[in-house]
């Protein structure tokens, strides 16, 4: 049974109403999923998908974010081939799930779902609904392998 870990960082709560809809999918469609709003580079090598949530900030990711990724690399931890998804809630730009996925298909080598998800400030119940799909795409990815 595949395990799916939905990583989010949010400051407003925007990006952690999508992680929980987003976790909610994965859920429902059988897959095992942990949602979580800190993790350790180390924990992340019992995953098969990692599904990482980031508001916009500043044109960027989260910074707590950015300084994570950078210490999953600095510590070495393979990810190579996993599957990698990124979503977030954002404003006008919206890069920070974008630069999150290119990290991990371009870094971290891992197999991305493309495009992110991204949502314009809190998300409605239309919102809600595409962040539970985006969950089951994830899982349904997960169970082929
Ligand atoms: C200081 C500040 C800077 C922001 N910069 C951007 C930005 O560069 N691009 C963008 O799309 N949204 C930007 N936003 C909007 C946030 O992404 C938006 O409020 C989002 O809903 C926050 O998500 P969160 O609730 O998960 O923290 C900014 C908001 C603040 C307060």
């Amino acid at each position: 049974m595949p395990r799916v870990l939905v990583l989010y960082y949010s400051r407003t709560g925007g990006t952690k109403k999508m992680a929980e809809a987003v976790a909610e999918g994965v859920k429902e469609a059988g897959v095992e999923v942990e949602l979580k709003d800190k993790a350790t580079p180390e924990e992340l090598a019992g995953f098969d998908a990692i599904v990482i949530g980031t508001a916009t900030y500043n044109h960027n990711m989260v910074r707590g974010l950015q300084s994570f990724l950078e210490e999953v690399a600095l510590k070495g931890i393979d990810l190579k081939g996993k599957i990698g998804a990124a979503f977030g809630s954002y404003g006008w730009s919206g890069e920070g799930p974008r630069l999150a996925l290119e990290v991990l298909k371009n870094k971290f080598e891992m197999d991305v779902l493309e495009p992110p998800l991204l949502i314009k400030y809190k998300p409605t119940a239309e919102g809600l609904k595409k962040c539970k799909e985006f969950g089951k795409k994830v899982a349904e990815k997960a169970l082929k392998g």
